[in-house]
């Protein structure tokens, strides 16, 4: 089969597209022939070196896809040959055939089309536990997310102002800012602008996939107010006090998805409350970005330039 692989760490230029080593039917996983394949941030980590990779020669990216179950191991009863399925925490997705262990295989709606329940899923399933495992907002919070026009962002974004949350953004292009007001946020800041010093201690919680930022959004909260940090897109953050936290009463939240994604039902019951919002039509999905999986390392690129709002799509 052909893949998308990397024989050592580094920029895009080290991506190879070519013939590697098909992967083992077990008893228990499904093989999937990808439609779509989802680009997410920590595949640049795991590119970079920087981030859990599973052990494979040579290396291959990947963990987020959707497409077609084309074989069953003999254990496996419930799923069949033909079914459409989501996986977004399976090792080696960016490859013309994915070995999915059964119990990471996500069902979606007939009523939602590929693209759109490619681009959604790790992405949503990031959105909602960040929402609804750790910040835990009520109606009326006030809330402020960075990169509010990146993948999480667009999705968090929808997904709390359902919940009634009051939603405010920061983004780095008009193009980015008229985007996230668009989806209904309250108001949104470009980054490059002095905005924040008028919003000291003025939000519930801030949501920060972006790392760098993390003083900042310390400074964003009010005292008992919370920082949700999941991602450093911007470069990590500098080192915290606990010390200081405390003088200040202000919380700093974190979490993985994988973490909230620990058997079947966890996963299927995750992915249902999530789509449960797009068939509701809280949650509208732009056109995703789609490049052929032979042209990845373009695609690396582009992701981490931020040359694309919103999901990144590989095509095997
Ligand atoms: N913890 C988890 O389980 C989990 C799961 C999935 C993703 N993540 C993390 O979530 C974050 C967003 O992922 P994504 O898939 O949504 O990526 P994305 O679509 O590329 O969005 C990244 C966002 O980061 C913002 N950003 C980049 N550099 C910045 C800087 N210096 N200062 C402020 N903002 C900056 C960008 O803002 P502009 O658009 O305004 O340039 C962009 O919107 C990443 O850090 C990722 O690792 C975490």
């Amino acid at each position: 089969m052909q893949a998308l692989y990397f024989n050592h760490f580094g920029g895009p230029e080290v991506l190879k597209y070519g013939p590697v080593s098909a992967p083992q039917l077990t008893a228990t996983t499904l093989f999937v022939k990808p439609t779509y394949i989802g680009l997410n941030f920590a595949d640049i980590y795991r590119r970079r070196g920087t981030y859990h990779l599973e052990p494979h020669t040579p290396m291959i990216d990947g963990y987020e896809g959707l497409g077609e179950v084309v074989a069953v191991g003999t254990a496996v009863s419930d799923f069949t040959v033909g079914e459409r399925v989501l996986f977004v925490d399976v090792p080696f997705a960016n490859a013309e055939l994915v070995a999915v262990p059964s119990d990471h295989a996500i069902r979606v709606p007939a009523q939602i089309d590929d693209q759109t329940a490619a681009s959604i899923g790790l992405q949503g399933l990031t959105a909602d536990f960040l929402a609804h495992d750790l910040a835990q907002n009520q109606p009326n919070d006030r809330v402020l997310i960075h990169g509010i026009s990146g993948g999480v962002g667009q999705l968090l974004t929808q997904i709390l102002i359902a919940d009634g949350v009051q939603v405010y953004g920061v983004a780095s292009t008009e193009a980015k800012r008229q985007l996230a007001l668009s989806l209904g946020a309250k108001q949104v800041f470009l980054r490059q602008s002095d905005w924040a010093s008028a919003y000291t201690a003025a939000f519930d919680t801030v949501f920060d996939g972006a790392g760098v930022t993390l003083p900042l959004s310390l400074n964003l909260i009010h005292p008992r107010g919370r920082v949700v940090f999941y991602g450093m897109a911007g470069g990590n953050p500098p080192k915290i006090d606990p010390i200081d936290l405390m003088a200040g009463s202000k919380s700093l939240m974190t979490g993985d998805l994988w973490d909230f994604l620990v058997d079947a039902n966890s996963r299927q019951q995750r992915a249902d409350r999530l789509f449960k919002y797009v068939l509701n039509g809280q949650i509208m999905v732009n056109q995703p970005t789609i490049y052929p999986l032979a042209e990845g390392a373009k695609a690396h690129t582009a992701l981490e330039t931020g040359q694309v709002a919103g999901k990144i799509l590989l095509r095997p």
